[in-house]
């Protein structure tokens, strides 16, 4: 069992994370939101077996129609972006890149015009090095002109890859390509894969230098359809916790890849793991699916507004991992409001076990790190229903129930002077059961 003094690590983060190492450019103040093809679309280019699946105009303009009709944008969900795959092979002869003309037939600036008419923003891929992953024509050589007809088309945000090119120079091409989006005037978040590659190679990866630049970076591999590949993510995330939390803030995340919600592998217990995961990880939500076949039950946990607003906590504070005990991981994100030198917090009881059936886990608001005299209101994320008659206070004891591969995700408020008047306190002895 571990246990981290999470009052003196948030003093901690509180210093750093005051614009330190931000990039300057005012975007992504809160973690970015939206939709990214590819995780549930891959690089599939053969429209004659898949006309509604394959890389292509319509399945952005469709998205962006859904986002909006399917009340995604009103949660938050703004960003429509492309992934590899949308380039001709060739450049054209004055050099410049050009979308594929069959599947793109009326290129991308009339896309973005598509998907800003429905008020939403628009982003495209890029890779730093000579070609896309997929091996399309890269940036490398071109970055000056490739920025330049971004925002000529009215590009919002750029994912910029690391294939085809020696890691170490990522430290030279990564930045130099955010001067040349910066130069051109145009708000743009910048989103970059680069710790990911140098991580993998075993480097010393310059997060400062990352956090300078970008928006927001992968640190990690790709996300895949399975809940072995998200929980491994979250394993490298929760052991790096120590180093990679503090370059998080407004302005500067890291990115442990979309959210696999409303596709095929993730059970219901395990897609509200990752949402709560994200939130707590202070995660860009992109999610990457097929918007149109979401059942009702996904799309209320990508919908989740309370969840939503724990991830969009202005603090901006990554949560952490505080407890591995008995199968049970508990997260901790401290989030507004805050009262004196008391944060509040989110909480996410994660069940690892592999047993059948329920289990339930014990422990006091104290153990958790909830030390505030004057005590907590305690709302449950999914359920909605909270102790909202009762102030719970550090001595008290709550119990949680988690379904095996499922989370409790709870958010604990902290008490201010205006709530002694309209509730009543618990008795030192009583315990509440959150399932
Ligand atoms: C397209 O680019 C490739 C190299 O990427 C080159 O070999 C080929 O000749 C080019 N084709 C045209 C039509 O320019
Ligand atoms: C460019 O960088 C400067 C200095 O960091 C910043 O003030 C400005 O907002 C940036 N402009 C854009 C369009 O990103």
């Amino acid at each position: 069992m571990t246990y981290y003094q999470l009052s003196t690590l948030c003093f901690i983060l509180i210093i750093i994370n005051d614009g330190l190492y931000a990039l300057n450019n005012g975007l992504a103040l809160t973690p970015p939101m939206g939709w990214l093809a590819w995780q549930r679309f891959r690089c599939t280019i053969d429209c004659n077996t898949f006309p509604d699946e394959c890389v292509s105009e319509q399945l952005f303009k469709t998205t962006a129609d859904l986002l909006v009709s399917e009340g995604y944008a009103q949660v938050g969900y703004e960003y429509v972006i492309i992934d590899d795959c949308w380039l001709e092979p060739n450049r054209t002869v004055e050099g410049k890149l050009q979308a594929d003309k069959k599947r793109f037939p009326n290129g991308i600036k009339a896309l973005a015009d598509y998907v800003h008419s429905k008020e939403l923003k628009f982003g495209i891929y890029e890779n730093v090095g000579s070609k896309t992953c997929e091996g399309y024509p890269g940036i490398e050589g071109h970055e000056e002109v490739d920025a330049n007809t971004f925002a000529e088309w009215g590009v919002d945000y750029v994912k910029l890859d690391g294939c085809y090119i020696d890691e170490h120079r990522m430290d030279i091409g990564f930045p130099q390509f955010g001067k040349y989006l910066n130069k051109t005037g145009r708000p743009i978040v910048y989103s970059c894969c680069w710790p990911f590659y140098q991580e993998g190679k075993g480097m010393k990866v310059n997060y400062k230098l990352v956090a300078e630049n970008c928006n927001l970076w992968r640190n990690y591999g790709d996300i895949q359809e399975s809940y072995s590949s998200l929980m491994g993510v979250v394993d490298v995330f929760a052991a790096k916790q120590d180093y990679w939390a503090q370059f998080a803030g407004p302005g500067h995340w890291n990115d442990p890849d979309m959210l696999l919600i409303g596709n095929f592998a993730l059970s219901y217990e395990q897609c509200k793991t990752q949402m709560a995961l994200w939130a707590v990880l202070t995660a860009p939500l992109m999610m990457s699916n097929k918007l149109s076949t979401v059942r009702p039950e996904f799309k209320s946990i990508l919908q989740n507004k309370e969840i939503i607003n724990v991830n969009q906590d202005k603090l901006g504070i990554q949560g952490r991992r505080i407890y591995l005990d008995q199968g049970i991981d508990i997260w901790a994100k401290p989030i507004e409001p805050i009262d004196e030198e008391y944060y509040s917090y989110a909480l996410a009881f994660v069940n690892r076990r592999t047993m059948g059936t329920p289990f339930v886990y014990e422990i006091s608001l104290k153990n958790l790190g909830l030390t505030n005299p004057k005590g907590y209101i305690i709302m449950n994320l999914y359920t909605k229903d909270d102790t909202v008659k009762h102030i719970l206070k550090p001595s008290s004891q709550i119990k949680v129930l988690t379904n095996p591969s499922g989370v409790v995700f709870l958010k604990a408020n902290v008490v201010t002077k205006y709530h002694f008047t309209k509730f009543e306190y618990t008795m030192d002895n009583d315990t509440f059961l959150f399932k």
